[in-house]
């Protein structure tokens, strides 16, 4: 089974993607290591905790989920009940769930008494392929998505595509705008096999599943480890998230999850690439195609684009003021862009609200 390895400066570990991986998670966990505590949610726990072996007890810590609750509030809460349960600076925390458990996690884990190791088990297809691999961690403000968080990459992440069995078809499909981000931005066979096998990836059929998720999964760890910092490369992981992340602050975290407001971003973002000449309409069109296999995004009915054009000010990705759009330029290939006139973005988000 395939194991990627991400080299960062902070530290090098291995991405393991492998049926039943979970079963011998005690194999990554340090001898040394003190208190070891588990995030997850009641759910995650319900349908997956008897996969996780750890090979001693475990403090459990449970988080309601939802991306409105992923705050600094629930930080703190979490961090003085892990004081209470006798975590110290010894301790590693195992972040056991979507992509918002590996998120709030991995932060609770960089700030907890300075820093305590954490692991990364995602058990969404949208965390497998993203947030739990590359040490991004962080926490929403109402004025934006991961506004506040900390590069802090896990000892290992696990990888155990079994657990996606029992996703709810909505977040599986979600998932799958970021694995066809992939695609997109660095990937034509990825691209390809959604294109071509779009049956067998919504059935799940194991082989498919796996093939997609270690593409996926090798694009992350060769970016991060060209970039941990996103000082350059790795910003191209951002495409569809401008707008996308825009629209998810915009409609209170609640109305869309993180990959359905990614798919709509990634066709805004082909929108503009097609209307500042980045990108032939050829093209455009099969990417916009390839949208429509996996969705639909919920309805967008009292969106405005002014609102998303405004909130794209806010975004951690515009550097003093200057907005950066990821643009495909073909399929596989994208160019992050400075600048483009607001006009543009607006039209090609109005495009995109339809
Ligand atoms: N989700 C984008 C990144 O990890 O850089």
């Amino acid at each position: 089974m395939p194991c990627f390895v991400v080299a960062t400066p902070q530290r090098t570990y291995e991405a393991v993607v492998e049926r039943g991986v979970l079963a011998r998670a005690a194999e990554f966990v340090p001898a040394r290591a003190g208190r070891l505590f588990v995030l997850t949610t009641e759910d995650v726990w319900r349908l997956h905790g008897a996969r996780l072996r750890l090979g001693r007890d475990a403090e459990m810590l449970f988080f309601p989920g939802g991306e409105e609750r992923k705050r600094l509030a629930e930080v703190e809460t979490l961090a003085e009940e892990m004081v209470v349960r006798g975590g110290d600076r010894s301790s590693l925390l195992v972040a056991f769930g979507g992509g918002i458990v590996n998120d709030l996690g991995g932060f609770l884990a960089a700030v907890f008494m300075r820093g305590i190791p954490v692991i990364q088990a995602p058990t969404t297809l949208l965390a497998q392929v993203d947030a739990g691999v590359g040490g991004k961690t962080g926490v929403n403000l109402v004025a934006g998505k991961n506004l506040v968080g900390a590069f802090h990459q896990p000892l290992a992440a696990l990888i155990d595509p079994s657990v996606l069995e029992t996703l709810p078809e909505r977040e599986y499909r979600a998932g799958l705008f970021e694995v066809l981000k992939c695609g997109i931005i660095r990937s034509p066979a990825l691209f390809a096999l959604l294109v071509e096998r779009r049956d067998q990836v919504l059935a799940r059929a194991p082989d498919i599943l796996e093939q997609m998720i270690a593409a996926s999964v090798r694009i992350k760890a060769e970016v991060v480890s060209a970039d941990e910092r996103e000082s350059g490369l790795r910003r191209i992981l951002n495409f569809g998230h401008t707008i996308g992340h825009a629209l998810e602050a915009e409609t209170g975290y609640a109305r869309f999850l993180h990959g359905e407001a990614v798919g709509f971003g990634m066709r805004a973002a082909v929108h503009l690439a097609e209307r500042t000449g980045c990108l032939p309409s050829g093209e455009a069109a099969e990417i916009r195609r390839a949208i429509d296999l996996y969705g639909p995004i919920p309805p967008l009915e009292g969106v405005a684009a002014e609102a998303l054009a405004r909130r794209l000010r806010s975004d951690k990705k515009t550097i003093q003021g200057r907005v950066h759009f990821v643009l495909p330029e073909r399929i596989g290939q994208v160019r992050v862009v400075p600048d483009i006139d607001e006009a543009l973005v607006r039209a090609a988000i109005a495009e995109a609200l339809g």
